[in-house]
C-alpha cells in the first residue's frame, strides 16, 4: 500500500464526486470510459473563455495573440508530457478515434501497398481496427491480428511469428481497454523496426497510468485522448515523427492548414497546422494543459501505484466469490486499473443496473472490442476501471453490492 498517497486531499477537488449522500456515495469506477475532471480543469475553461476566448493564429489584435500563446503552449505541455523530441511532432485531433482516421487516411492510403500487411492484436478498440479494415480493403492490403493467449497476454512468440517482410504497419495497445491486459509495446516496436515496419501506439487507456517517453519507446506514432486523462472531451493528441508526419498529406482540408491557395492548387503550411484543419478545441487543448499540469503536481508514477494498489484489493476480494468469472490476467500486476467480470447467471447489463442502485458506476457492454469478445466467446461483460480517486472504501462497496447482484433477481445466493 502506498501510505504517502493521500487520496482524500485529491477527491475534493472533483466536485462531481461530492454527489450523492453519506447512505449511498458515488462510486465511480468507470475511469477507463471517461476520466472525471479536476477543479483545475473546470476552473482553466472558465477562465479561457472569461479571459481570452478568440480564434487563435487568426487575428492581429492581442486577444487573438493571447488565445494563439494559449493554445501553443498546450503543445508545448504535451511535448514535455510524451517526451516528443519537438514540438511540431504533436497534432491536436479530437479524440484517437479522430487521430486513428487520420494516420489511416493519411499515412495507410498512401504508404501502404497490394500485398502489405498491417498487423494489430485481437484486442484492440474499434477505433484502432476499422480504420485499418478500410485502408487494407482499399489497398488490396491484409489485415492481420495478434492474438492473447489463455493468461489474455500477447507473448513474443506471437509477435514474432506474426510480424513477416511484408509488415509494413503495426498498430497495438498499450493497455487494453476490454481486459486490463498491458502490451510489450517496446519489445513489438523493436521486432517491427527490424522488420521495416512502422509502429503506432494506442496509448487511450495507459496515458492515464503509466509515463510515456516516445523517444524511449522508439514509437513512430502515438495516439491517445485527453478525457481519459481529466481533461475536457473533444481533444486527442496524434504524436508522429516529424520525418513521417512531414511526408503524409493533410487529412482535413479548409481555413487554417494552408499556405497559399489558388483557383486550381493549395500548398500547405508547415506542421502541426498541416493537419489541424479548421477552427480548433482551445478550451480542450487548455484544459488538456491544466490536465497535465494536475498530473504533474500529483506525480504519474503515484497515480500508477495507488491504482495498482486498489486492483490488487479488488482482485483478492473478487476471487473469493465463486458467483464472479474474471476475465483478463490472472496477476493483477500484468493489467492496468481494469476489472473486466461477469456475475454468474446475470446479464452484465443487468448487474451494471443493479450496481447502479448501490451508487456504483460501472462499464457493461463489449467495450467497443467485438473480435475480443468473440475470440473470448463471451458477448459482453461488466468493466470496473479505477482512478487516483478511488478509495478502498469504493472497492468495499462495489464488492459488497457484487454479493446482492444475485439475490436482486431472485436466486438464492
Ligand atoms: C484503448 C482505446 N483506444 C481508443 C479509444 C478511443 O478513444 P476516443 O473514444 O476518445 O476516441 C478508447 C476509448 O475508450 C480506448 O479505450
Amino acid at each position: 500500500m502506498n501510505k504517502d498517497f493521500d487520496v482524500k486531499s485529491y477527491i475534493k477537488d472533483f466536485p462531481v464526486l461530492s454527489q450523492g449522500s453519506q447512505e449511498k456515495k458515488l462510486v465511480y469506477l468507470d475511469s477507463a470510459a471517461t476520466a472525471q475532471k479536476p477543479q483545475q480543469v473546470i476552473n482553466s475553461i472558465k477562465g479561457y473563455y472569461e479571459k481570452i476566448n478568440a480564434n487563435p493564429h487568426r487575428g492581429a489584435y492581442s486577444l487573438s495573440t493571447s488565445s494563439t500563446e494559449a493554445y501553443d503552449e498546450s503543445r508545448r505541455v504535451v511535448k514535455e508530457f510524451i517526451n516528443a523530441a519537438h514540438v511540431e511532432e504533436i497534432i491536436f485531433t479530437k479524440s484517437s478515434t479522430e487521430a486513428f482516421n487520420l494516420l489511416a487516411y493519411s499515412y495507410g492510403m498512401n504508404y501502404i501497398n497490394p500485398g502489405d500487411e498491417i498487423l494489430i492484436s485481437i484486442a484492440e478498440h474499434h477505433s484502432n481496427l476499422i480504420p485499418w479494415q478500410q485502408v487494407a480493403k482499399a489497398k488490396g492490403a491484409t489485415l492481420k491480428y495478434m492474438y492473447i493467449n489463455d493468461n489474455c497476454e500477447l507473448t513474443s512468440e506471437e509477435v514474432k511469428n506474426k510480424i513477416t517482410k511484408n509488415t509494413k504497419l503495426v498498430s497495438v495497445t498499450r493497455m487494453s481497454n476490454a481486459l486490463g491486459t498491458i502490451f510489450p509495446v517496446k519489445e513489438i516496436i523493436e521486432y517491427a523496426h527490424e522488420a521495416g515496419a512502422v509502429v503506432c501506439v494506442d496509448a487511450a487507456q495507459s496515458i492515464a497510468h503509466t509515463a510515456v517517453d516516445v523517444q524511449d519507446l522508439n514509437a513512430d506514432f502515438l495516439v491517445f485522448s485527453g478525457h481519459k486523462i481529466m481533461a475536457p472531451m473533444g481533444i486527442g493528441v496524434l504524436y508522429g515523427k516529424r520525418e513521417l508526419l512531414d511526408k503524409m498529406p493533410p487529412f482535413l482540408f479548409g481555413g487554417d492548414m494552408v499556405e497559399y491557395v489558388y483557383e486550381q492548387n493549395t500548398s500547405y503550411a508547415d506542421l502541426p497546422f498541416k493537419f489541424e484543419g479548421g477552427t480548433q478545441n482551445v478550451e480542450a487543448a487548455i484544459g488538456l494543459k491544466e490536465a497535465i499540469y494536475y498530473i504533474n503536481s500529483i506525480g504519474i508514477n503515484n497515480i500508477e501505484a495507488h491504482v495498482q494498489d486498489l486492483l490488487q484489493y479488488a482482485h483478492e476480494k473478487l476471487k473469493k466469490l465463486d458467483i464472479v468469472t474474471l476475465y483478463g490476467p490472472k496477476e493483477p500486476s500484468k493489467k492496468g486499473g481494469i476489472i473486466s467480470f461477469n456475475v454468474k447467471d446475470v446479464h452484465p447489463h443487468d448487474t451494471s443496473s443493479i450496481l447502479d442502485s448501490y451508487g456504483v458506476a460501472v462499464r457493461s457492454g463489449n467495450h467497443c472490442a467485438q473480435p475480443l469478445m468473440r475470440y473470448l466467446n463471451i458477448n459482453s461483460t461488466c468493466r470496473a476501471s479505477f482512478y487516483l480517486y478511488n478509495t478502498y472504501e469504493d472497492v468495499d462497496i462495489f464488492v459488497d453490492a457484487i454479493k446482492n447482484v444475485r439475490r436482486w433477481l431472485g436466486y438464492g445466493s
